[in-house]
């Protein structure tokens, strides 16, 4: 295979910002127990040695823990955006300068920029992908079924200039990929129900100690953060509407309510309406929910949910946004062809003007949480990183036997990144005792 160049080695906004970086990074280690004693122990059995790995993840400190985390285990590792706005240009920095790993992200990229380091990525010739939204497995499989026309032009102009050959090697090199997060856990599937997919997948955000605690937890406090830091209005009092009472939803109502606000939530699905009734929120359609909300948020991972129809009837200040993984949740080019705007009134809000009333949209409808904050804390990447970690030893350790589909991975992993994190937070539970083994185990025992 004719060597893929990259242009350079890194492409982020100033190396001089590596100083800060490393003490944000450093910050974030301190709250990671259970990535620390697997970077210890990558150090020592270098699992991922001699392995190439493209992470598309949003460039943070925990982000960067986890760089660390797999170069300890041997890998090379480059690393890209996978959202504009979510990267800290310092952590970039300091990822490129003090521990050699290829970044390419900077933060407010435009669209042309982030496909140009997803391109870069993808020329890395990695053997394992880690996504958090199936960026690079999506532009993988473009590439693989020929589907030139789909894939953003930075990608294509370079996949273009392979020849035949290796355009399949960089697909078919790859012994597999991560993935981090439902939404691109849900394009995986229909990749697979297509049977399209060219390679085994992990689906992180299928562990429990991943979306019961990042999406939930992290995704309820951060996206309270970054509505607060990017309006600094209060909480307490006001209405919030809540789409999505999946595991981010239902995380962030728990969140706001507890700041004061009236919660509404609004759902598709009755099982999870039934459980924000019964949870103490009120249930409605966005319609009616509408006209008494004064903050809308978004956790669906669908696309259109706030629509044109519904800001209409919105009050005049009606702030939205949203913490969904892709913009597509608030219906923004409806929104462009309706209203007049946008005038930026503060960092992250925008104002439109609809039928002379004024909407806010914080965040250009990207992850509020991780365009006006600082994204997830670190205790629950902690977490989440740690099944990143392990999914790539075990897509090494399981290379050529795992089938071309979405795979979990196996429970006992999940069980030990939380007995870890159990007891690097001091907390002591129960063990069975021989009775209890024995009792569960059996079906003749009454009363
Ligand atoms: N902001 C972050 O940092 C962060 C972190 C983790 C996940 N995510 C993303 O958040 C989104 C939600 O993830 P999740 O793990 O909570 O998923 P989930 O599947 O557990 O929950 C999504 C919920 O949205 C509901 N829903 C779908 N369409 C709806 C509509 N039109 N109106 C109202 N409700 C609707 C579904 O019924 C479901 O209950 C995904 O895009 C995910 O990738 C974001």
């Amino acid at each position: 295979m004719t060597a893929i160049k990259t242009e350079a080695a890194h492409d982020v906004k100033d190396l001089a910002l590596a100083g800060e970086g490393r003490r944000r990074t450093e910050w974030a280690e301190l709250s990671m127990p259970v990535l620390r004693q697997i970077r210890a122990r990558f150090a020592k059995e270098q699992p991922l040695k001699g392995r190439k790995l493209a992470a598309c993840l949003h460039v943070t400190a925990e982000t960067a823990n986890l760089a660390v985390t797999l170069k300890a285990g041997g890998a090379e590792v480059a690393l890209c955006a996978s959202n504009p706005l979510s990267t800290q240009d310092d952590v970039a920095a300091h990822l490129v300068k003090d521990h050699g790993i290829q970044v390419y992200a900077i933060r407010g990229e435009d669209n042309e920029s982030y496909y140009r380091h997803i391109q870069a990525a993808l020329a890395f010739e990695s053997d394992i992908t880690m996504d958090d939204g199936a960026d690079l497995v999506s532009a993988l499989h473009m590439i693989a079924l020929d589907r030139l026309d789909d894939l953003a032009p930075p990608v294509r102009k370079w996949v273009e200039k392979l020849s035949k050959a290796d355009r399949q090697r960089v697909v078919t090199r790859l012994l597999g990929s991560t993935e981090e997060t439902t939404t691109g856990v849900i394009r995986l599937k229909a990749m697979a129900k297509q049977g399209i997919l060219q390679f085994p997948v992990i689906a992180v955000n299928d562990s429990l100690t991943k979306h019961m605690f990042d999406n939930r937890y992290g995704t309820g406090q951060s996206t309270v953060d970054g509505i607060q830091r990017a309006t600094n209005m209060l909480i307490a009092g006001s209405t919030v509407v809540v789409a999505g009472y999946g595991w981010c939803g239902r995380g962030f109502a728990s969140r706001i309510r507890g700041a004061g606000a009236n919660v509404i939530v609004t759902e598709i699905d009755p099982l999870k309406a039934l459980e924000a009734q019964m949870d103490g929120f009120w249930v409605m359609p966005m319609a009616e929910a509408a006209k008494i909300g004064d903050f809308f948020v978004t956790l669906t991972g669908n696309t259109s949910v706030v629509r044109v129809e519904h800001m209409k009837a919105m009050k005049d200040g009606a702030v939205i946004c949203n913490s969904g993984h892709f913009n597509v949740e608030i219906d923004l080019d409806a929104l462009a062809k309706a209203a007049k705007g946008p005038r930026a009134v503060r960092d992250f809000v925008d104002e439109w003007v609809l039928d002379g009333k004024r909407i806010f949209i914080l965040g250009e409808g990207r992850l509020i949480n991780l365009a006006a904050a600082e994204g997830h804390p670190a205790s629950v990447m902690d977490m989440s990183f740690a099944n990143q970690s392990l999914a790539a030893e075990h897509l090494v350790k399981q290379a050529g036997k795992l089938s071309k589909a979405v795979h979990k991975l196996p429970d006992a992993i999940d069980e030990h990144v939380a007995a870890i994190k159990l007891q690097a937070m001091g907390t002591h539970i129960d063990q069975l005792t021989p009775a209890q083994v024995k009792y569960l185990a059996s079906w003749d025992e009454g009363t």
